[in-house]
């Protein structure tokens, strides 16, 4: 680790030239790589989370229904977005949805990015990449798409945000792509913004939480929660996403 460490400051002056538009300087080497895994904020600290085994050996973490997890977003991202892409792998534990993870304005009260999964309504659900500007109007979606519920099915799907168009890929094959209007193109934070898992804030909501017919039945067996493994969002668009 140290070695690699030590390779990537060695390459990093070299560089510097070509990843300045990205505004690396000063955000450090995971800037610089443009990959975050946002379940690098969770810690001990973090209560209503549980570990568990993800798929493919990723930690996964349970998300109980006391979890709050949140950090203040310029911990982990940086304050612009241009082209992107969102890796997430989740295995429902809820019917009645609610957001993977977002980055909310500091009153709580606009999801300027997140992906919000619907309530399961016929065995279906939406997936909607949430994108707004801190003066847009909540709620505000870039992209939509519907996907059907499996009891106990780990998903995984991407997100490439390009500056016209959305790519959605469920269980690795591409799905679906929406022609999206992006303005302004670029997706700038608000500096005090929260990066929220599992939730969007007090206000907007959007916790995960077992539905009441799922609630601990004598006889029934009890559902697990909602669990969330893989969570990136990456400054490069490959072009391909597959799951190896
Ligand atoms: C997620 O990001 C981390 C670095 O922050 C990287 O090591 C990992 O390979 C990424 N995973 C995927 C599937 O892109
Ligand atoms: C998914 O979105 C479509 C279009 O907005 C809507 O008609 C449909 O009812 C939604 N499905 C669910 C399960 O919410
Ligand atoms: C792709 O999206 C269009 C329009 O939203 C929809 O009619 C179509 O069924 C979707 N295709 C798939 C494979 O989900």
């Amino acid at each position: 680790m140290r070695c690699i460490l030590l390779i990537v400051w060695l390459v990093l002056p070299y560089l510097a030239p070509v990843l300045g538009a990205l505004e690396f300087v000063g955000q450090g080497i995971k800037d610089a790589l443009g990959e975050y895994m946002l379940t690098d904020i969770m810690t001990d600290a973090n209560t209503g989370i549980e570990f568990a085994d993800g798929e493919d050996g990723f930690p996964a973490f349970k998300f109980l229904s006391t979890a709050d997890v949140k950090s203040p977003y310029q911990m982990l991202l940086p304050e612009k977005l241009y082209e992107f892409a969102i890796l997430i792998t989740y295995r429902q534990g809820s019917l009645k949805g609610g957001y993977l993870f977002s980055v909310v304005n500091p009153l709580d009260t606009v999801v300027q990015l997140g992906v919000h999964l619907s309530p399961v309504v016929k065995n279906s659900y939406n997936v909607t990449l949430v994108y707004a500007l801190p003066d847009h109007s909540p709620g505000r979606k870039l992209a939509s798409f519907a996907v059907d519920h499996v009891t106990d099915k780990w998903n995984s799907i991407a997100f490439q945000v390009y500056n016209d168009k959305v790519v959605f890929y469920y269980d690795c094959k591409v799905r679906n792509t929406t022609a999206v209007v992006r303005d302004p193109f670029v997706l700038a934070f608000e500096s005090a913004s929260t990066l929220y898992i599992g939730q969007a804030g007090s206000i907007i909501g959007g916790h995960f939480e077992l539905s009441s017919n799922q609630r601990p039945a004598t006889t029934s067996k009890q559902q697990p929660p909602t669990t969330i493994s893989k969570l990136n969002i990456s400054q490069h668009i490959n072009e391909q996403y597959s799951c190896r």
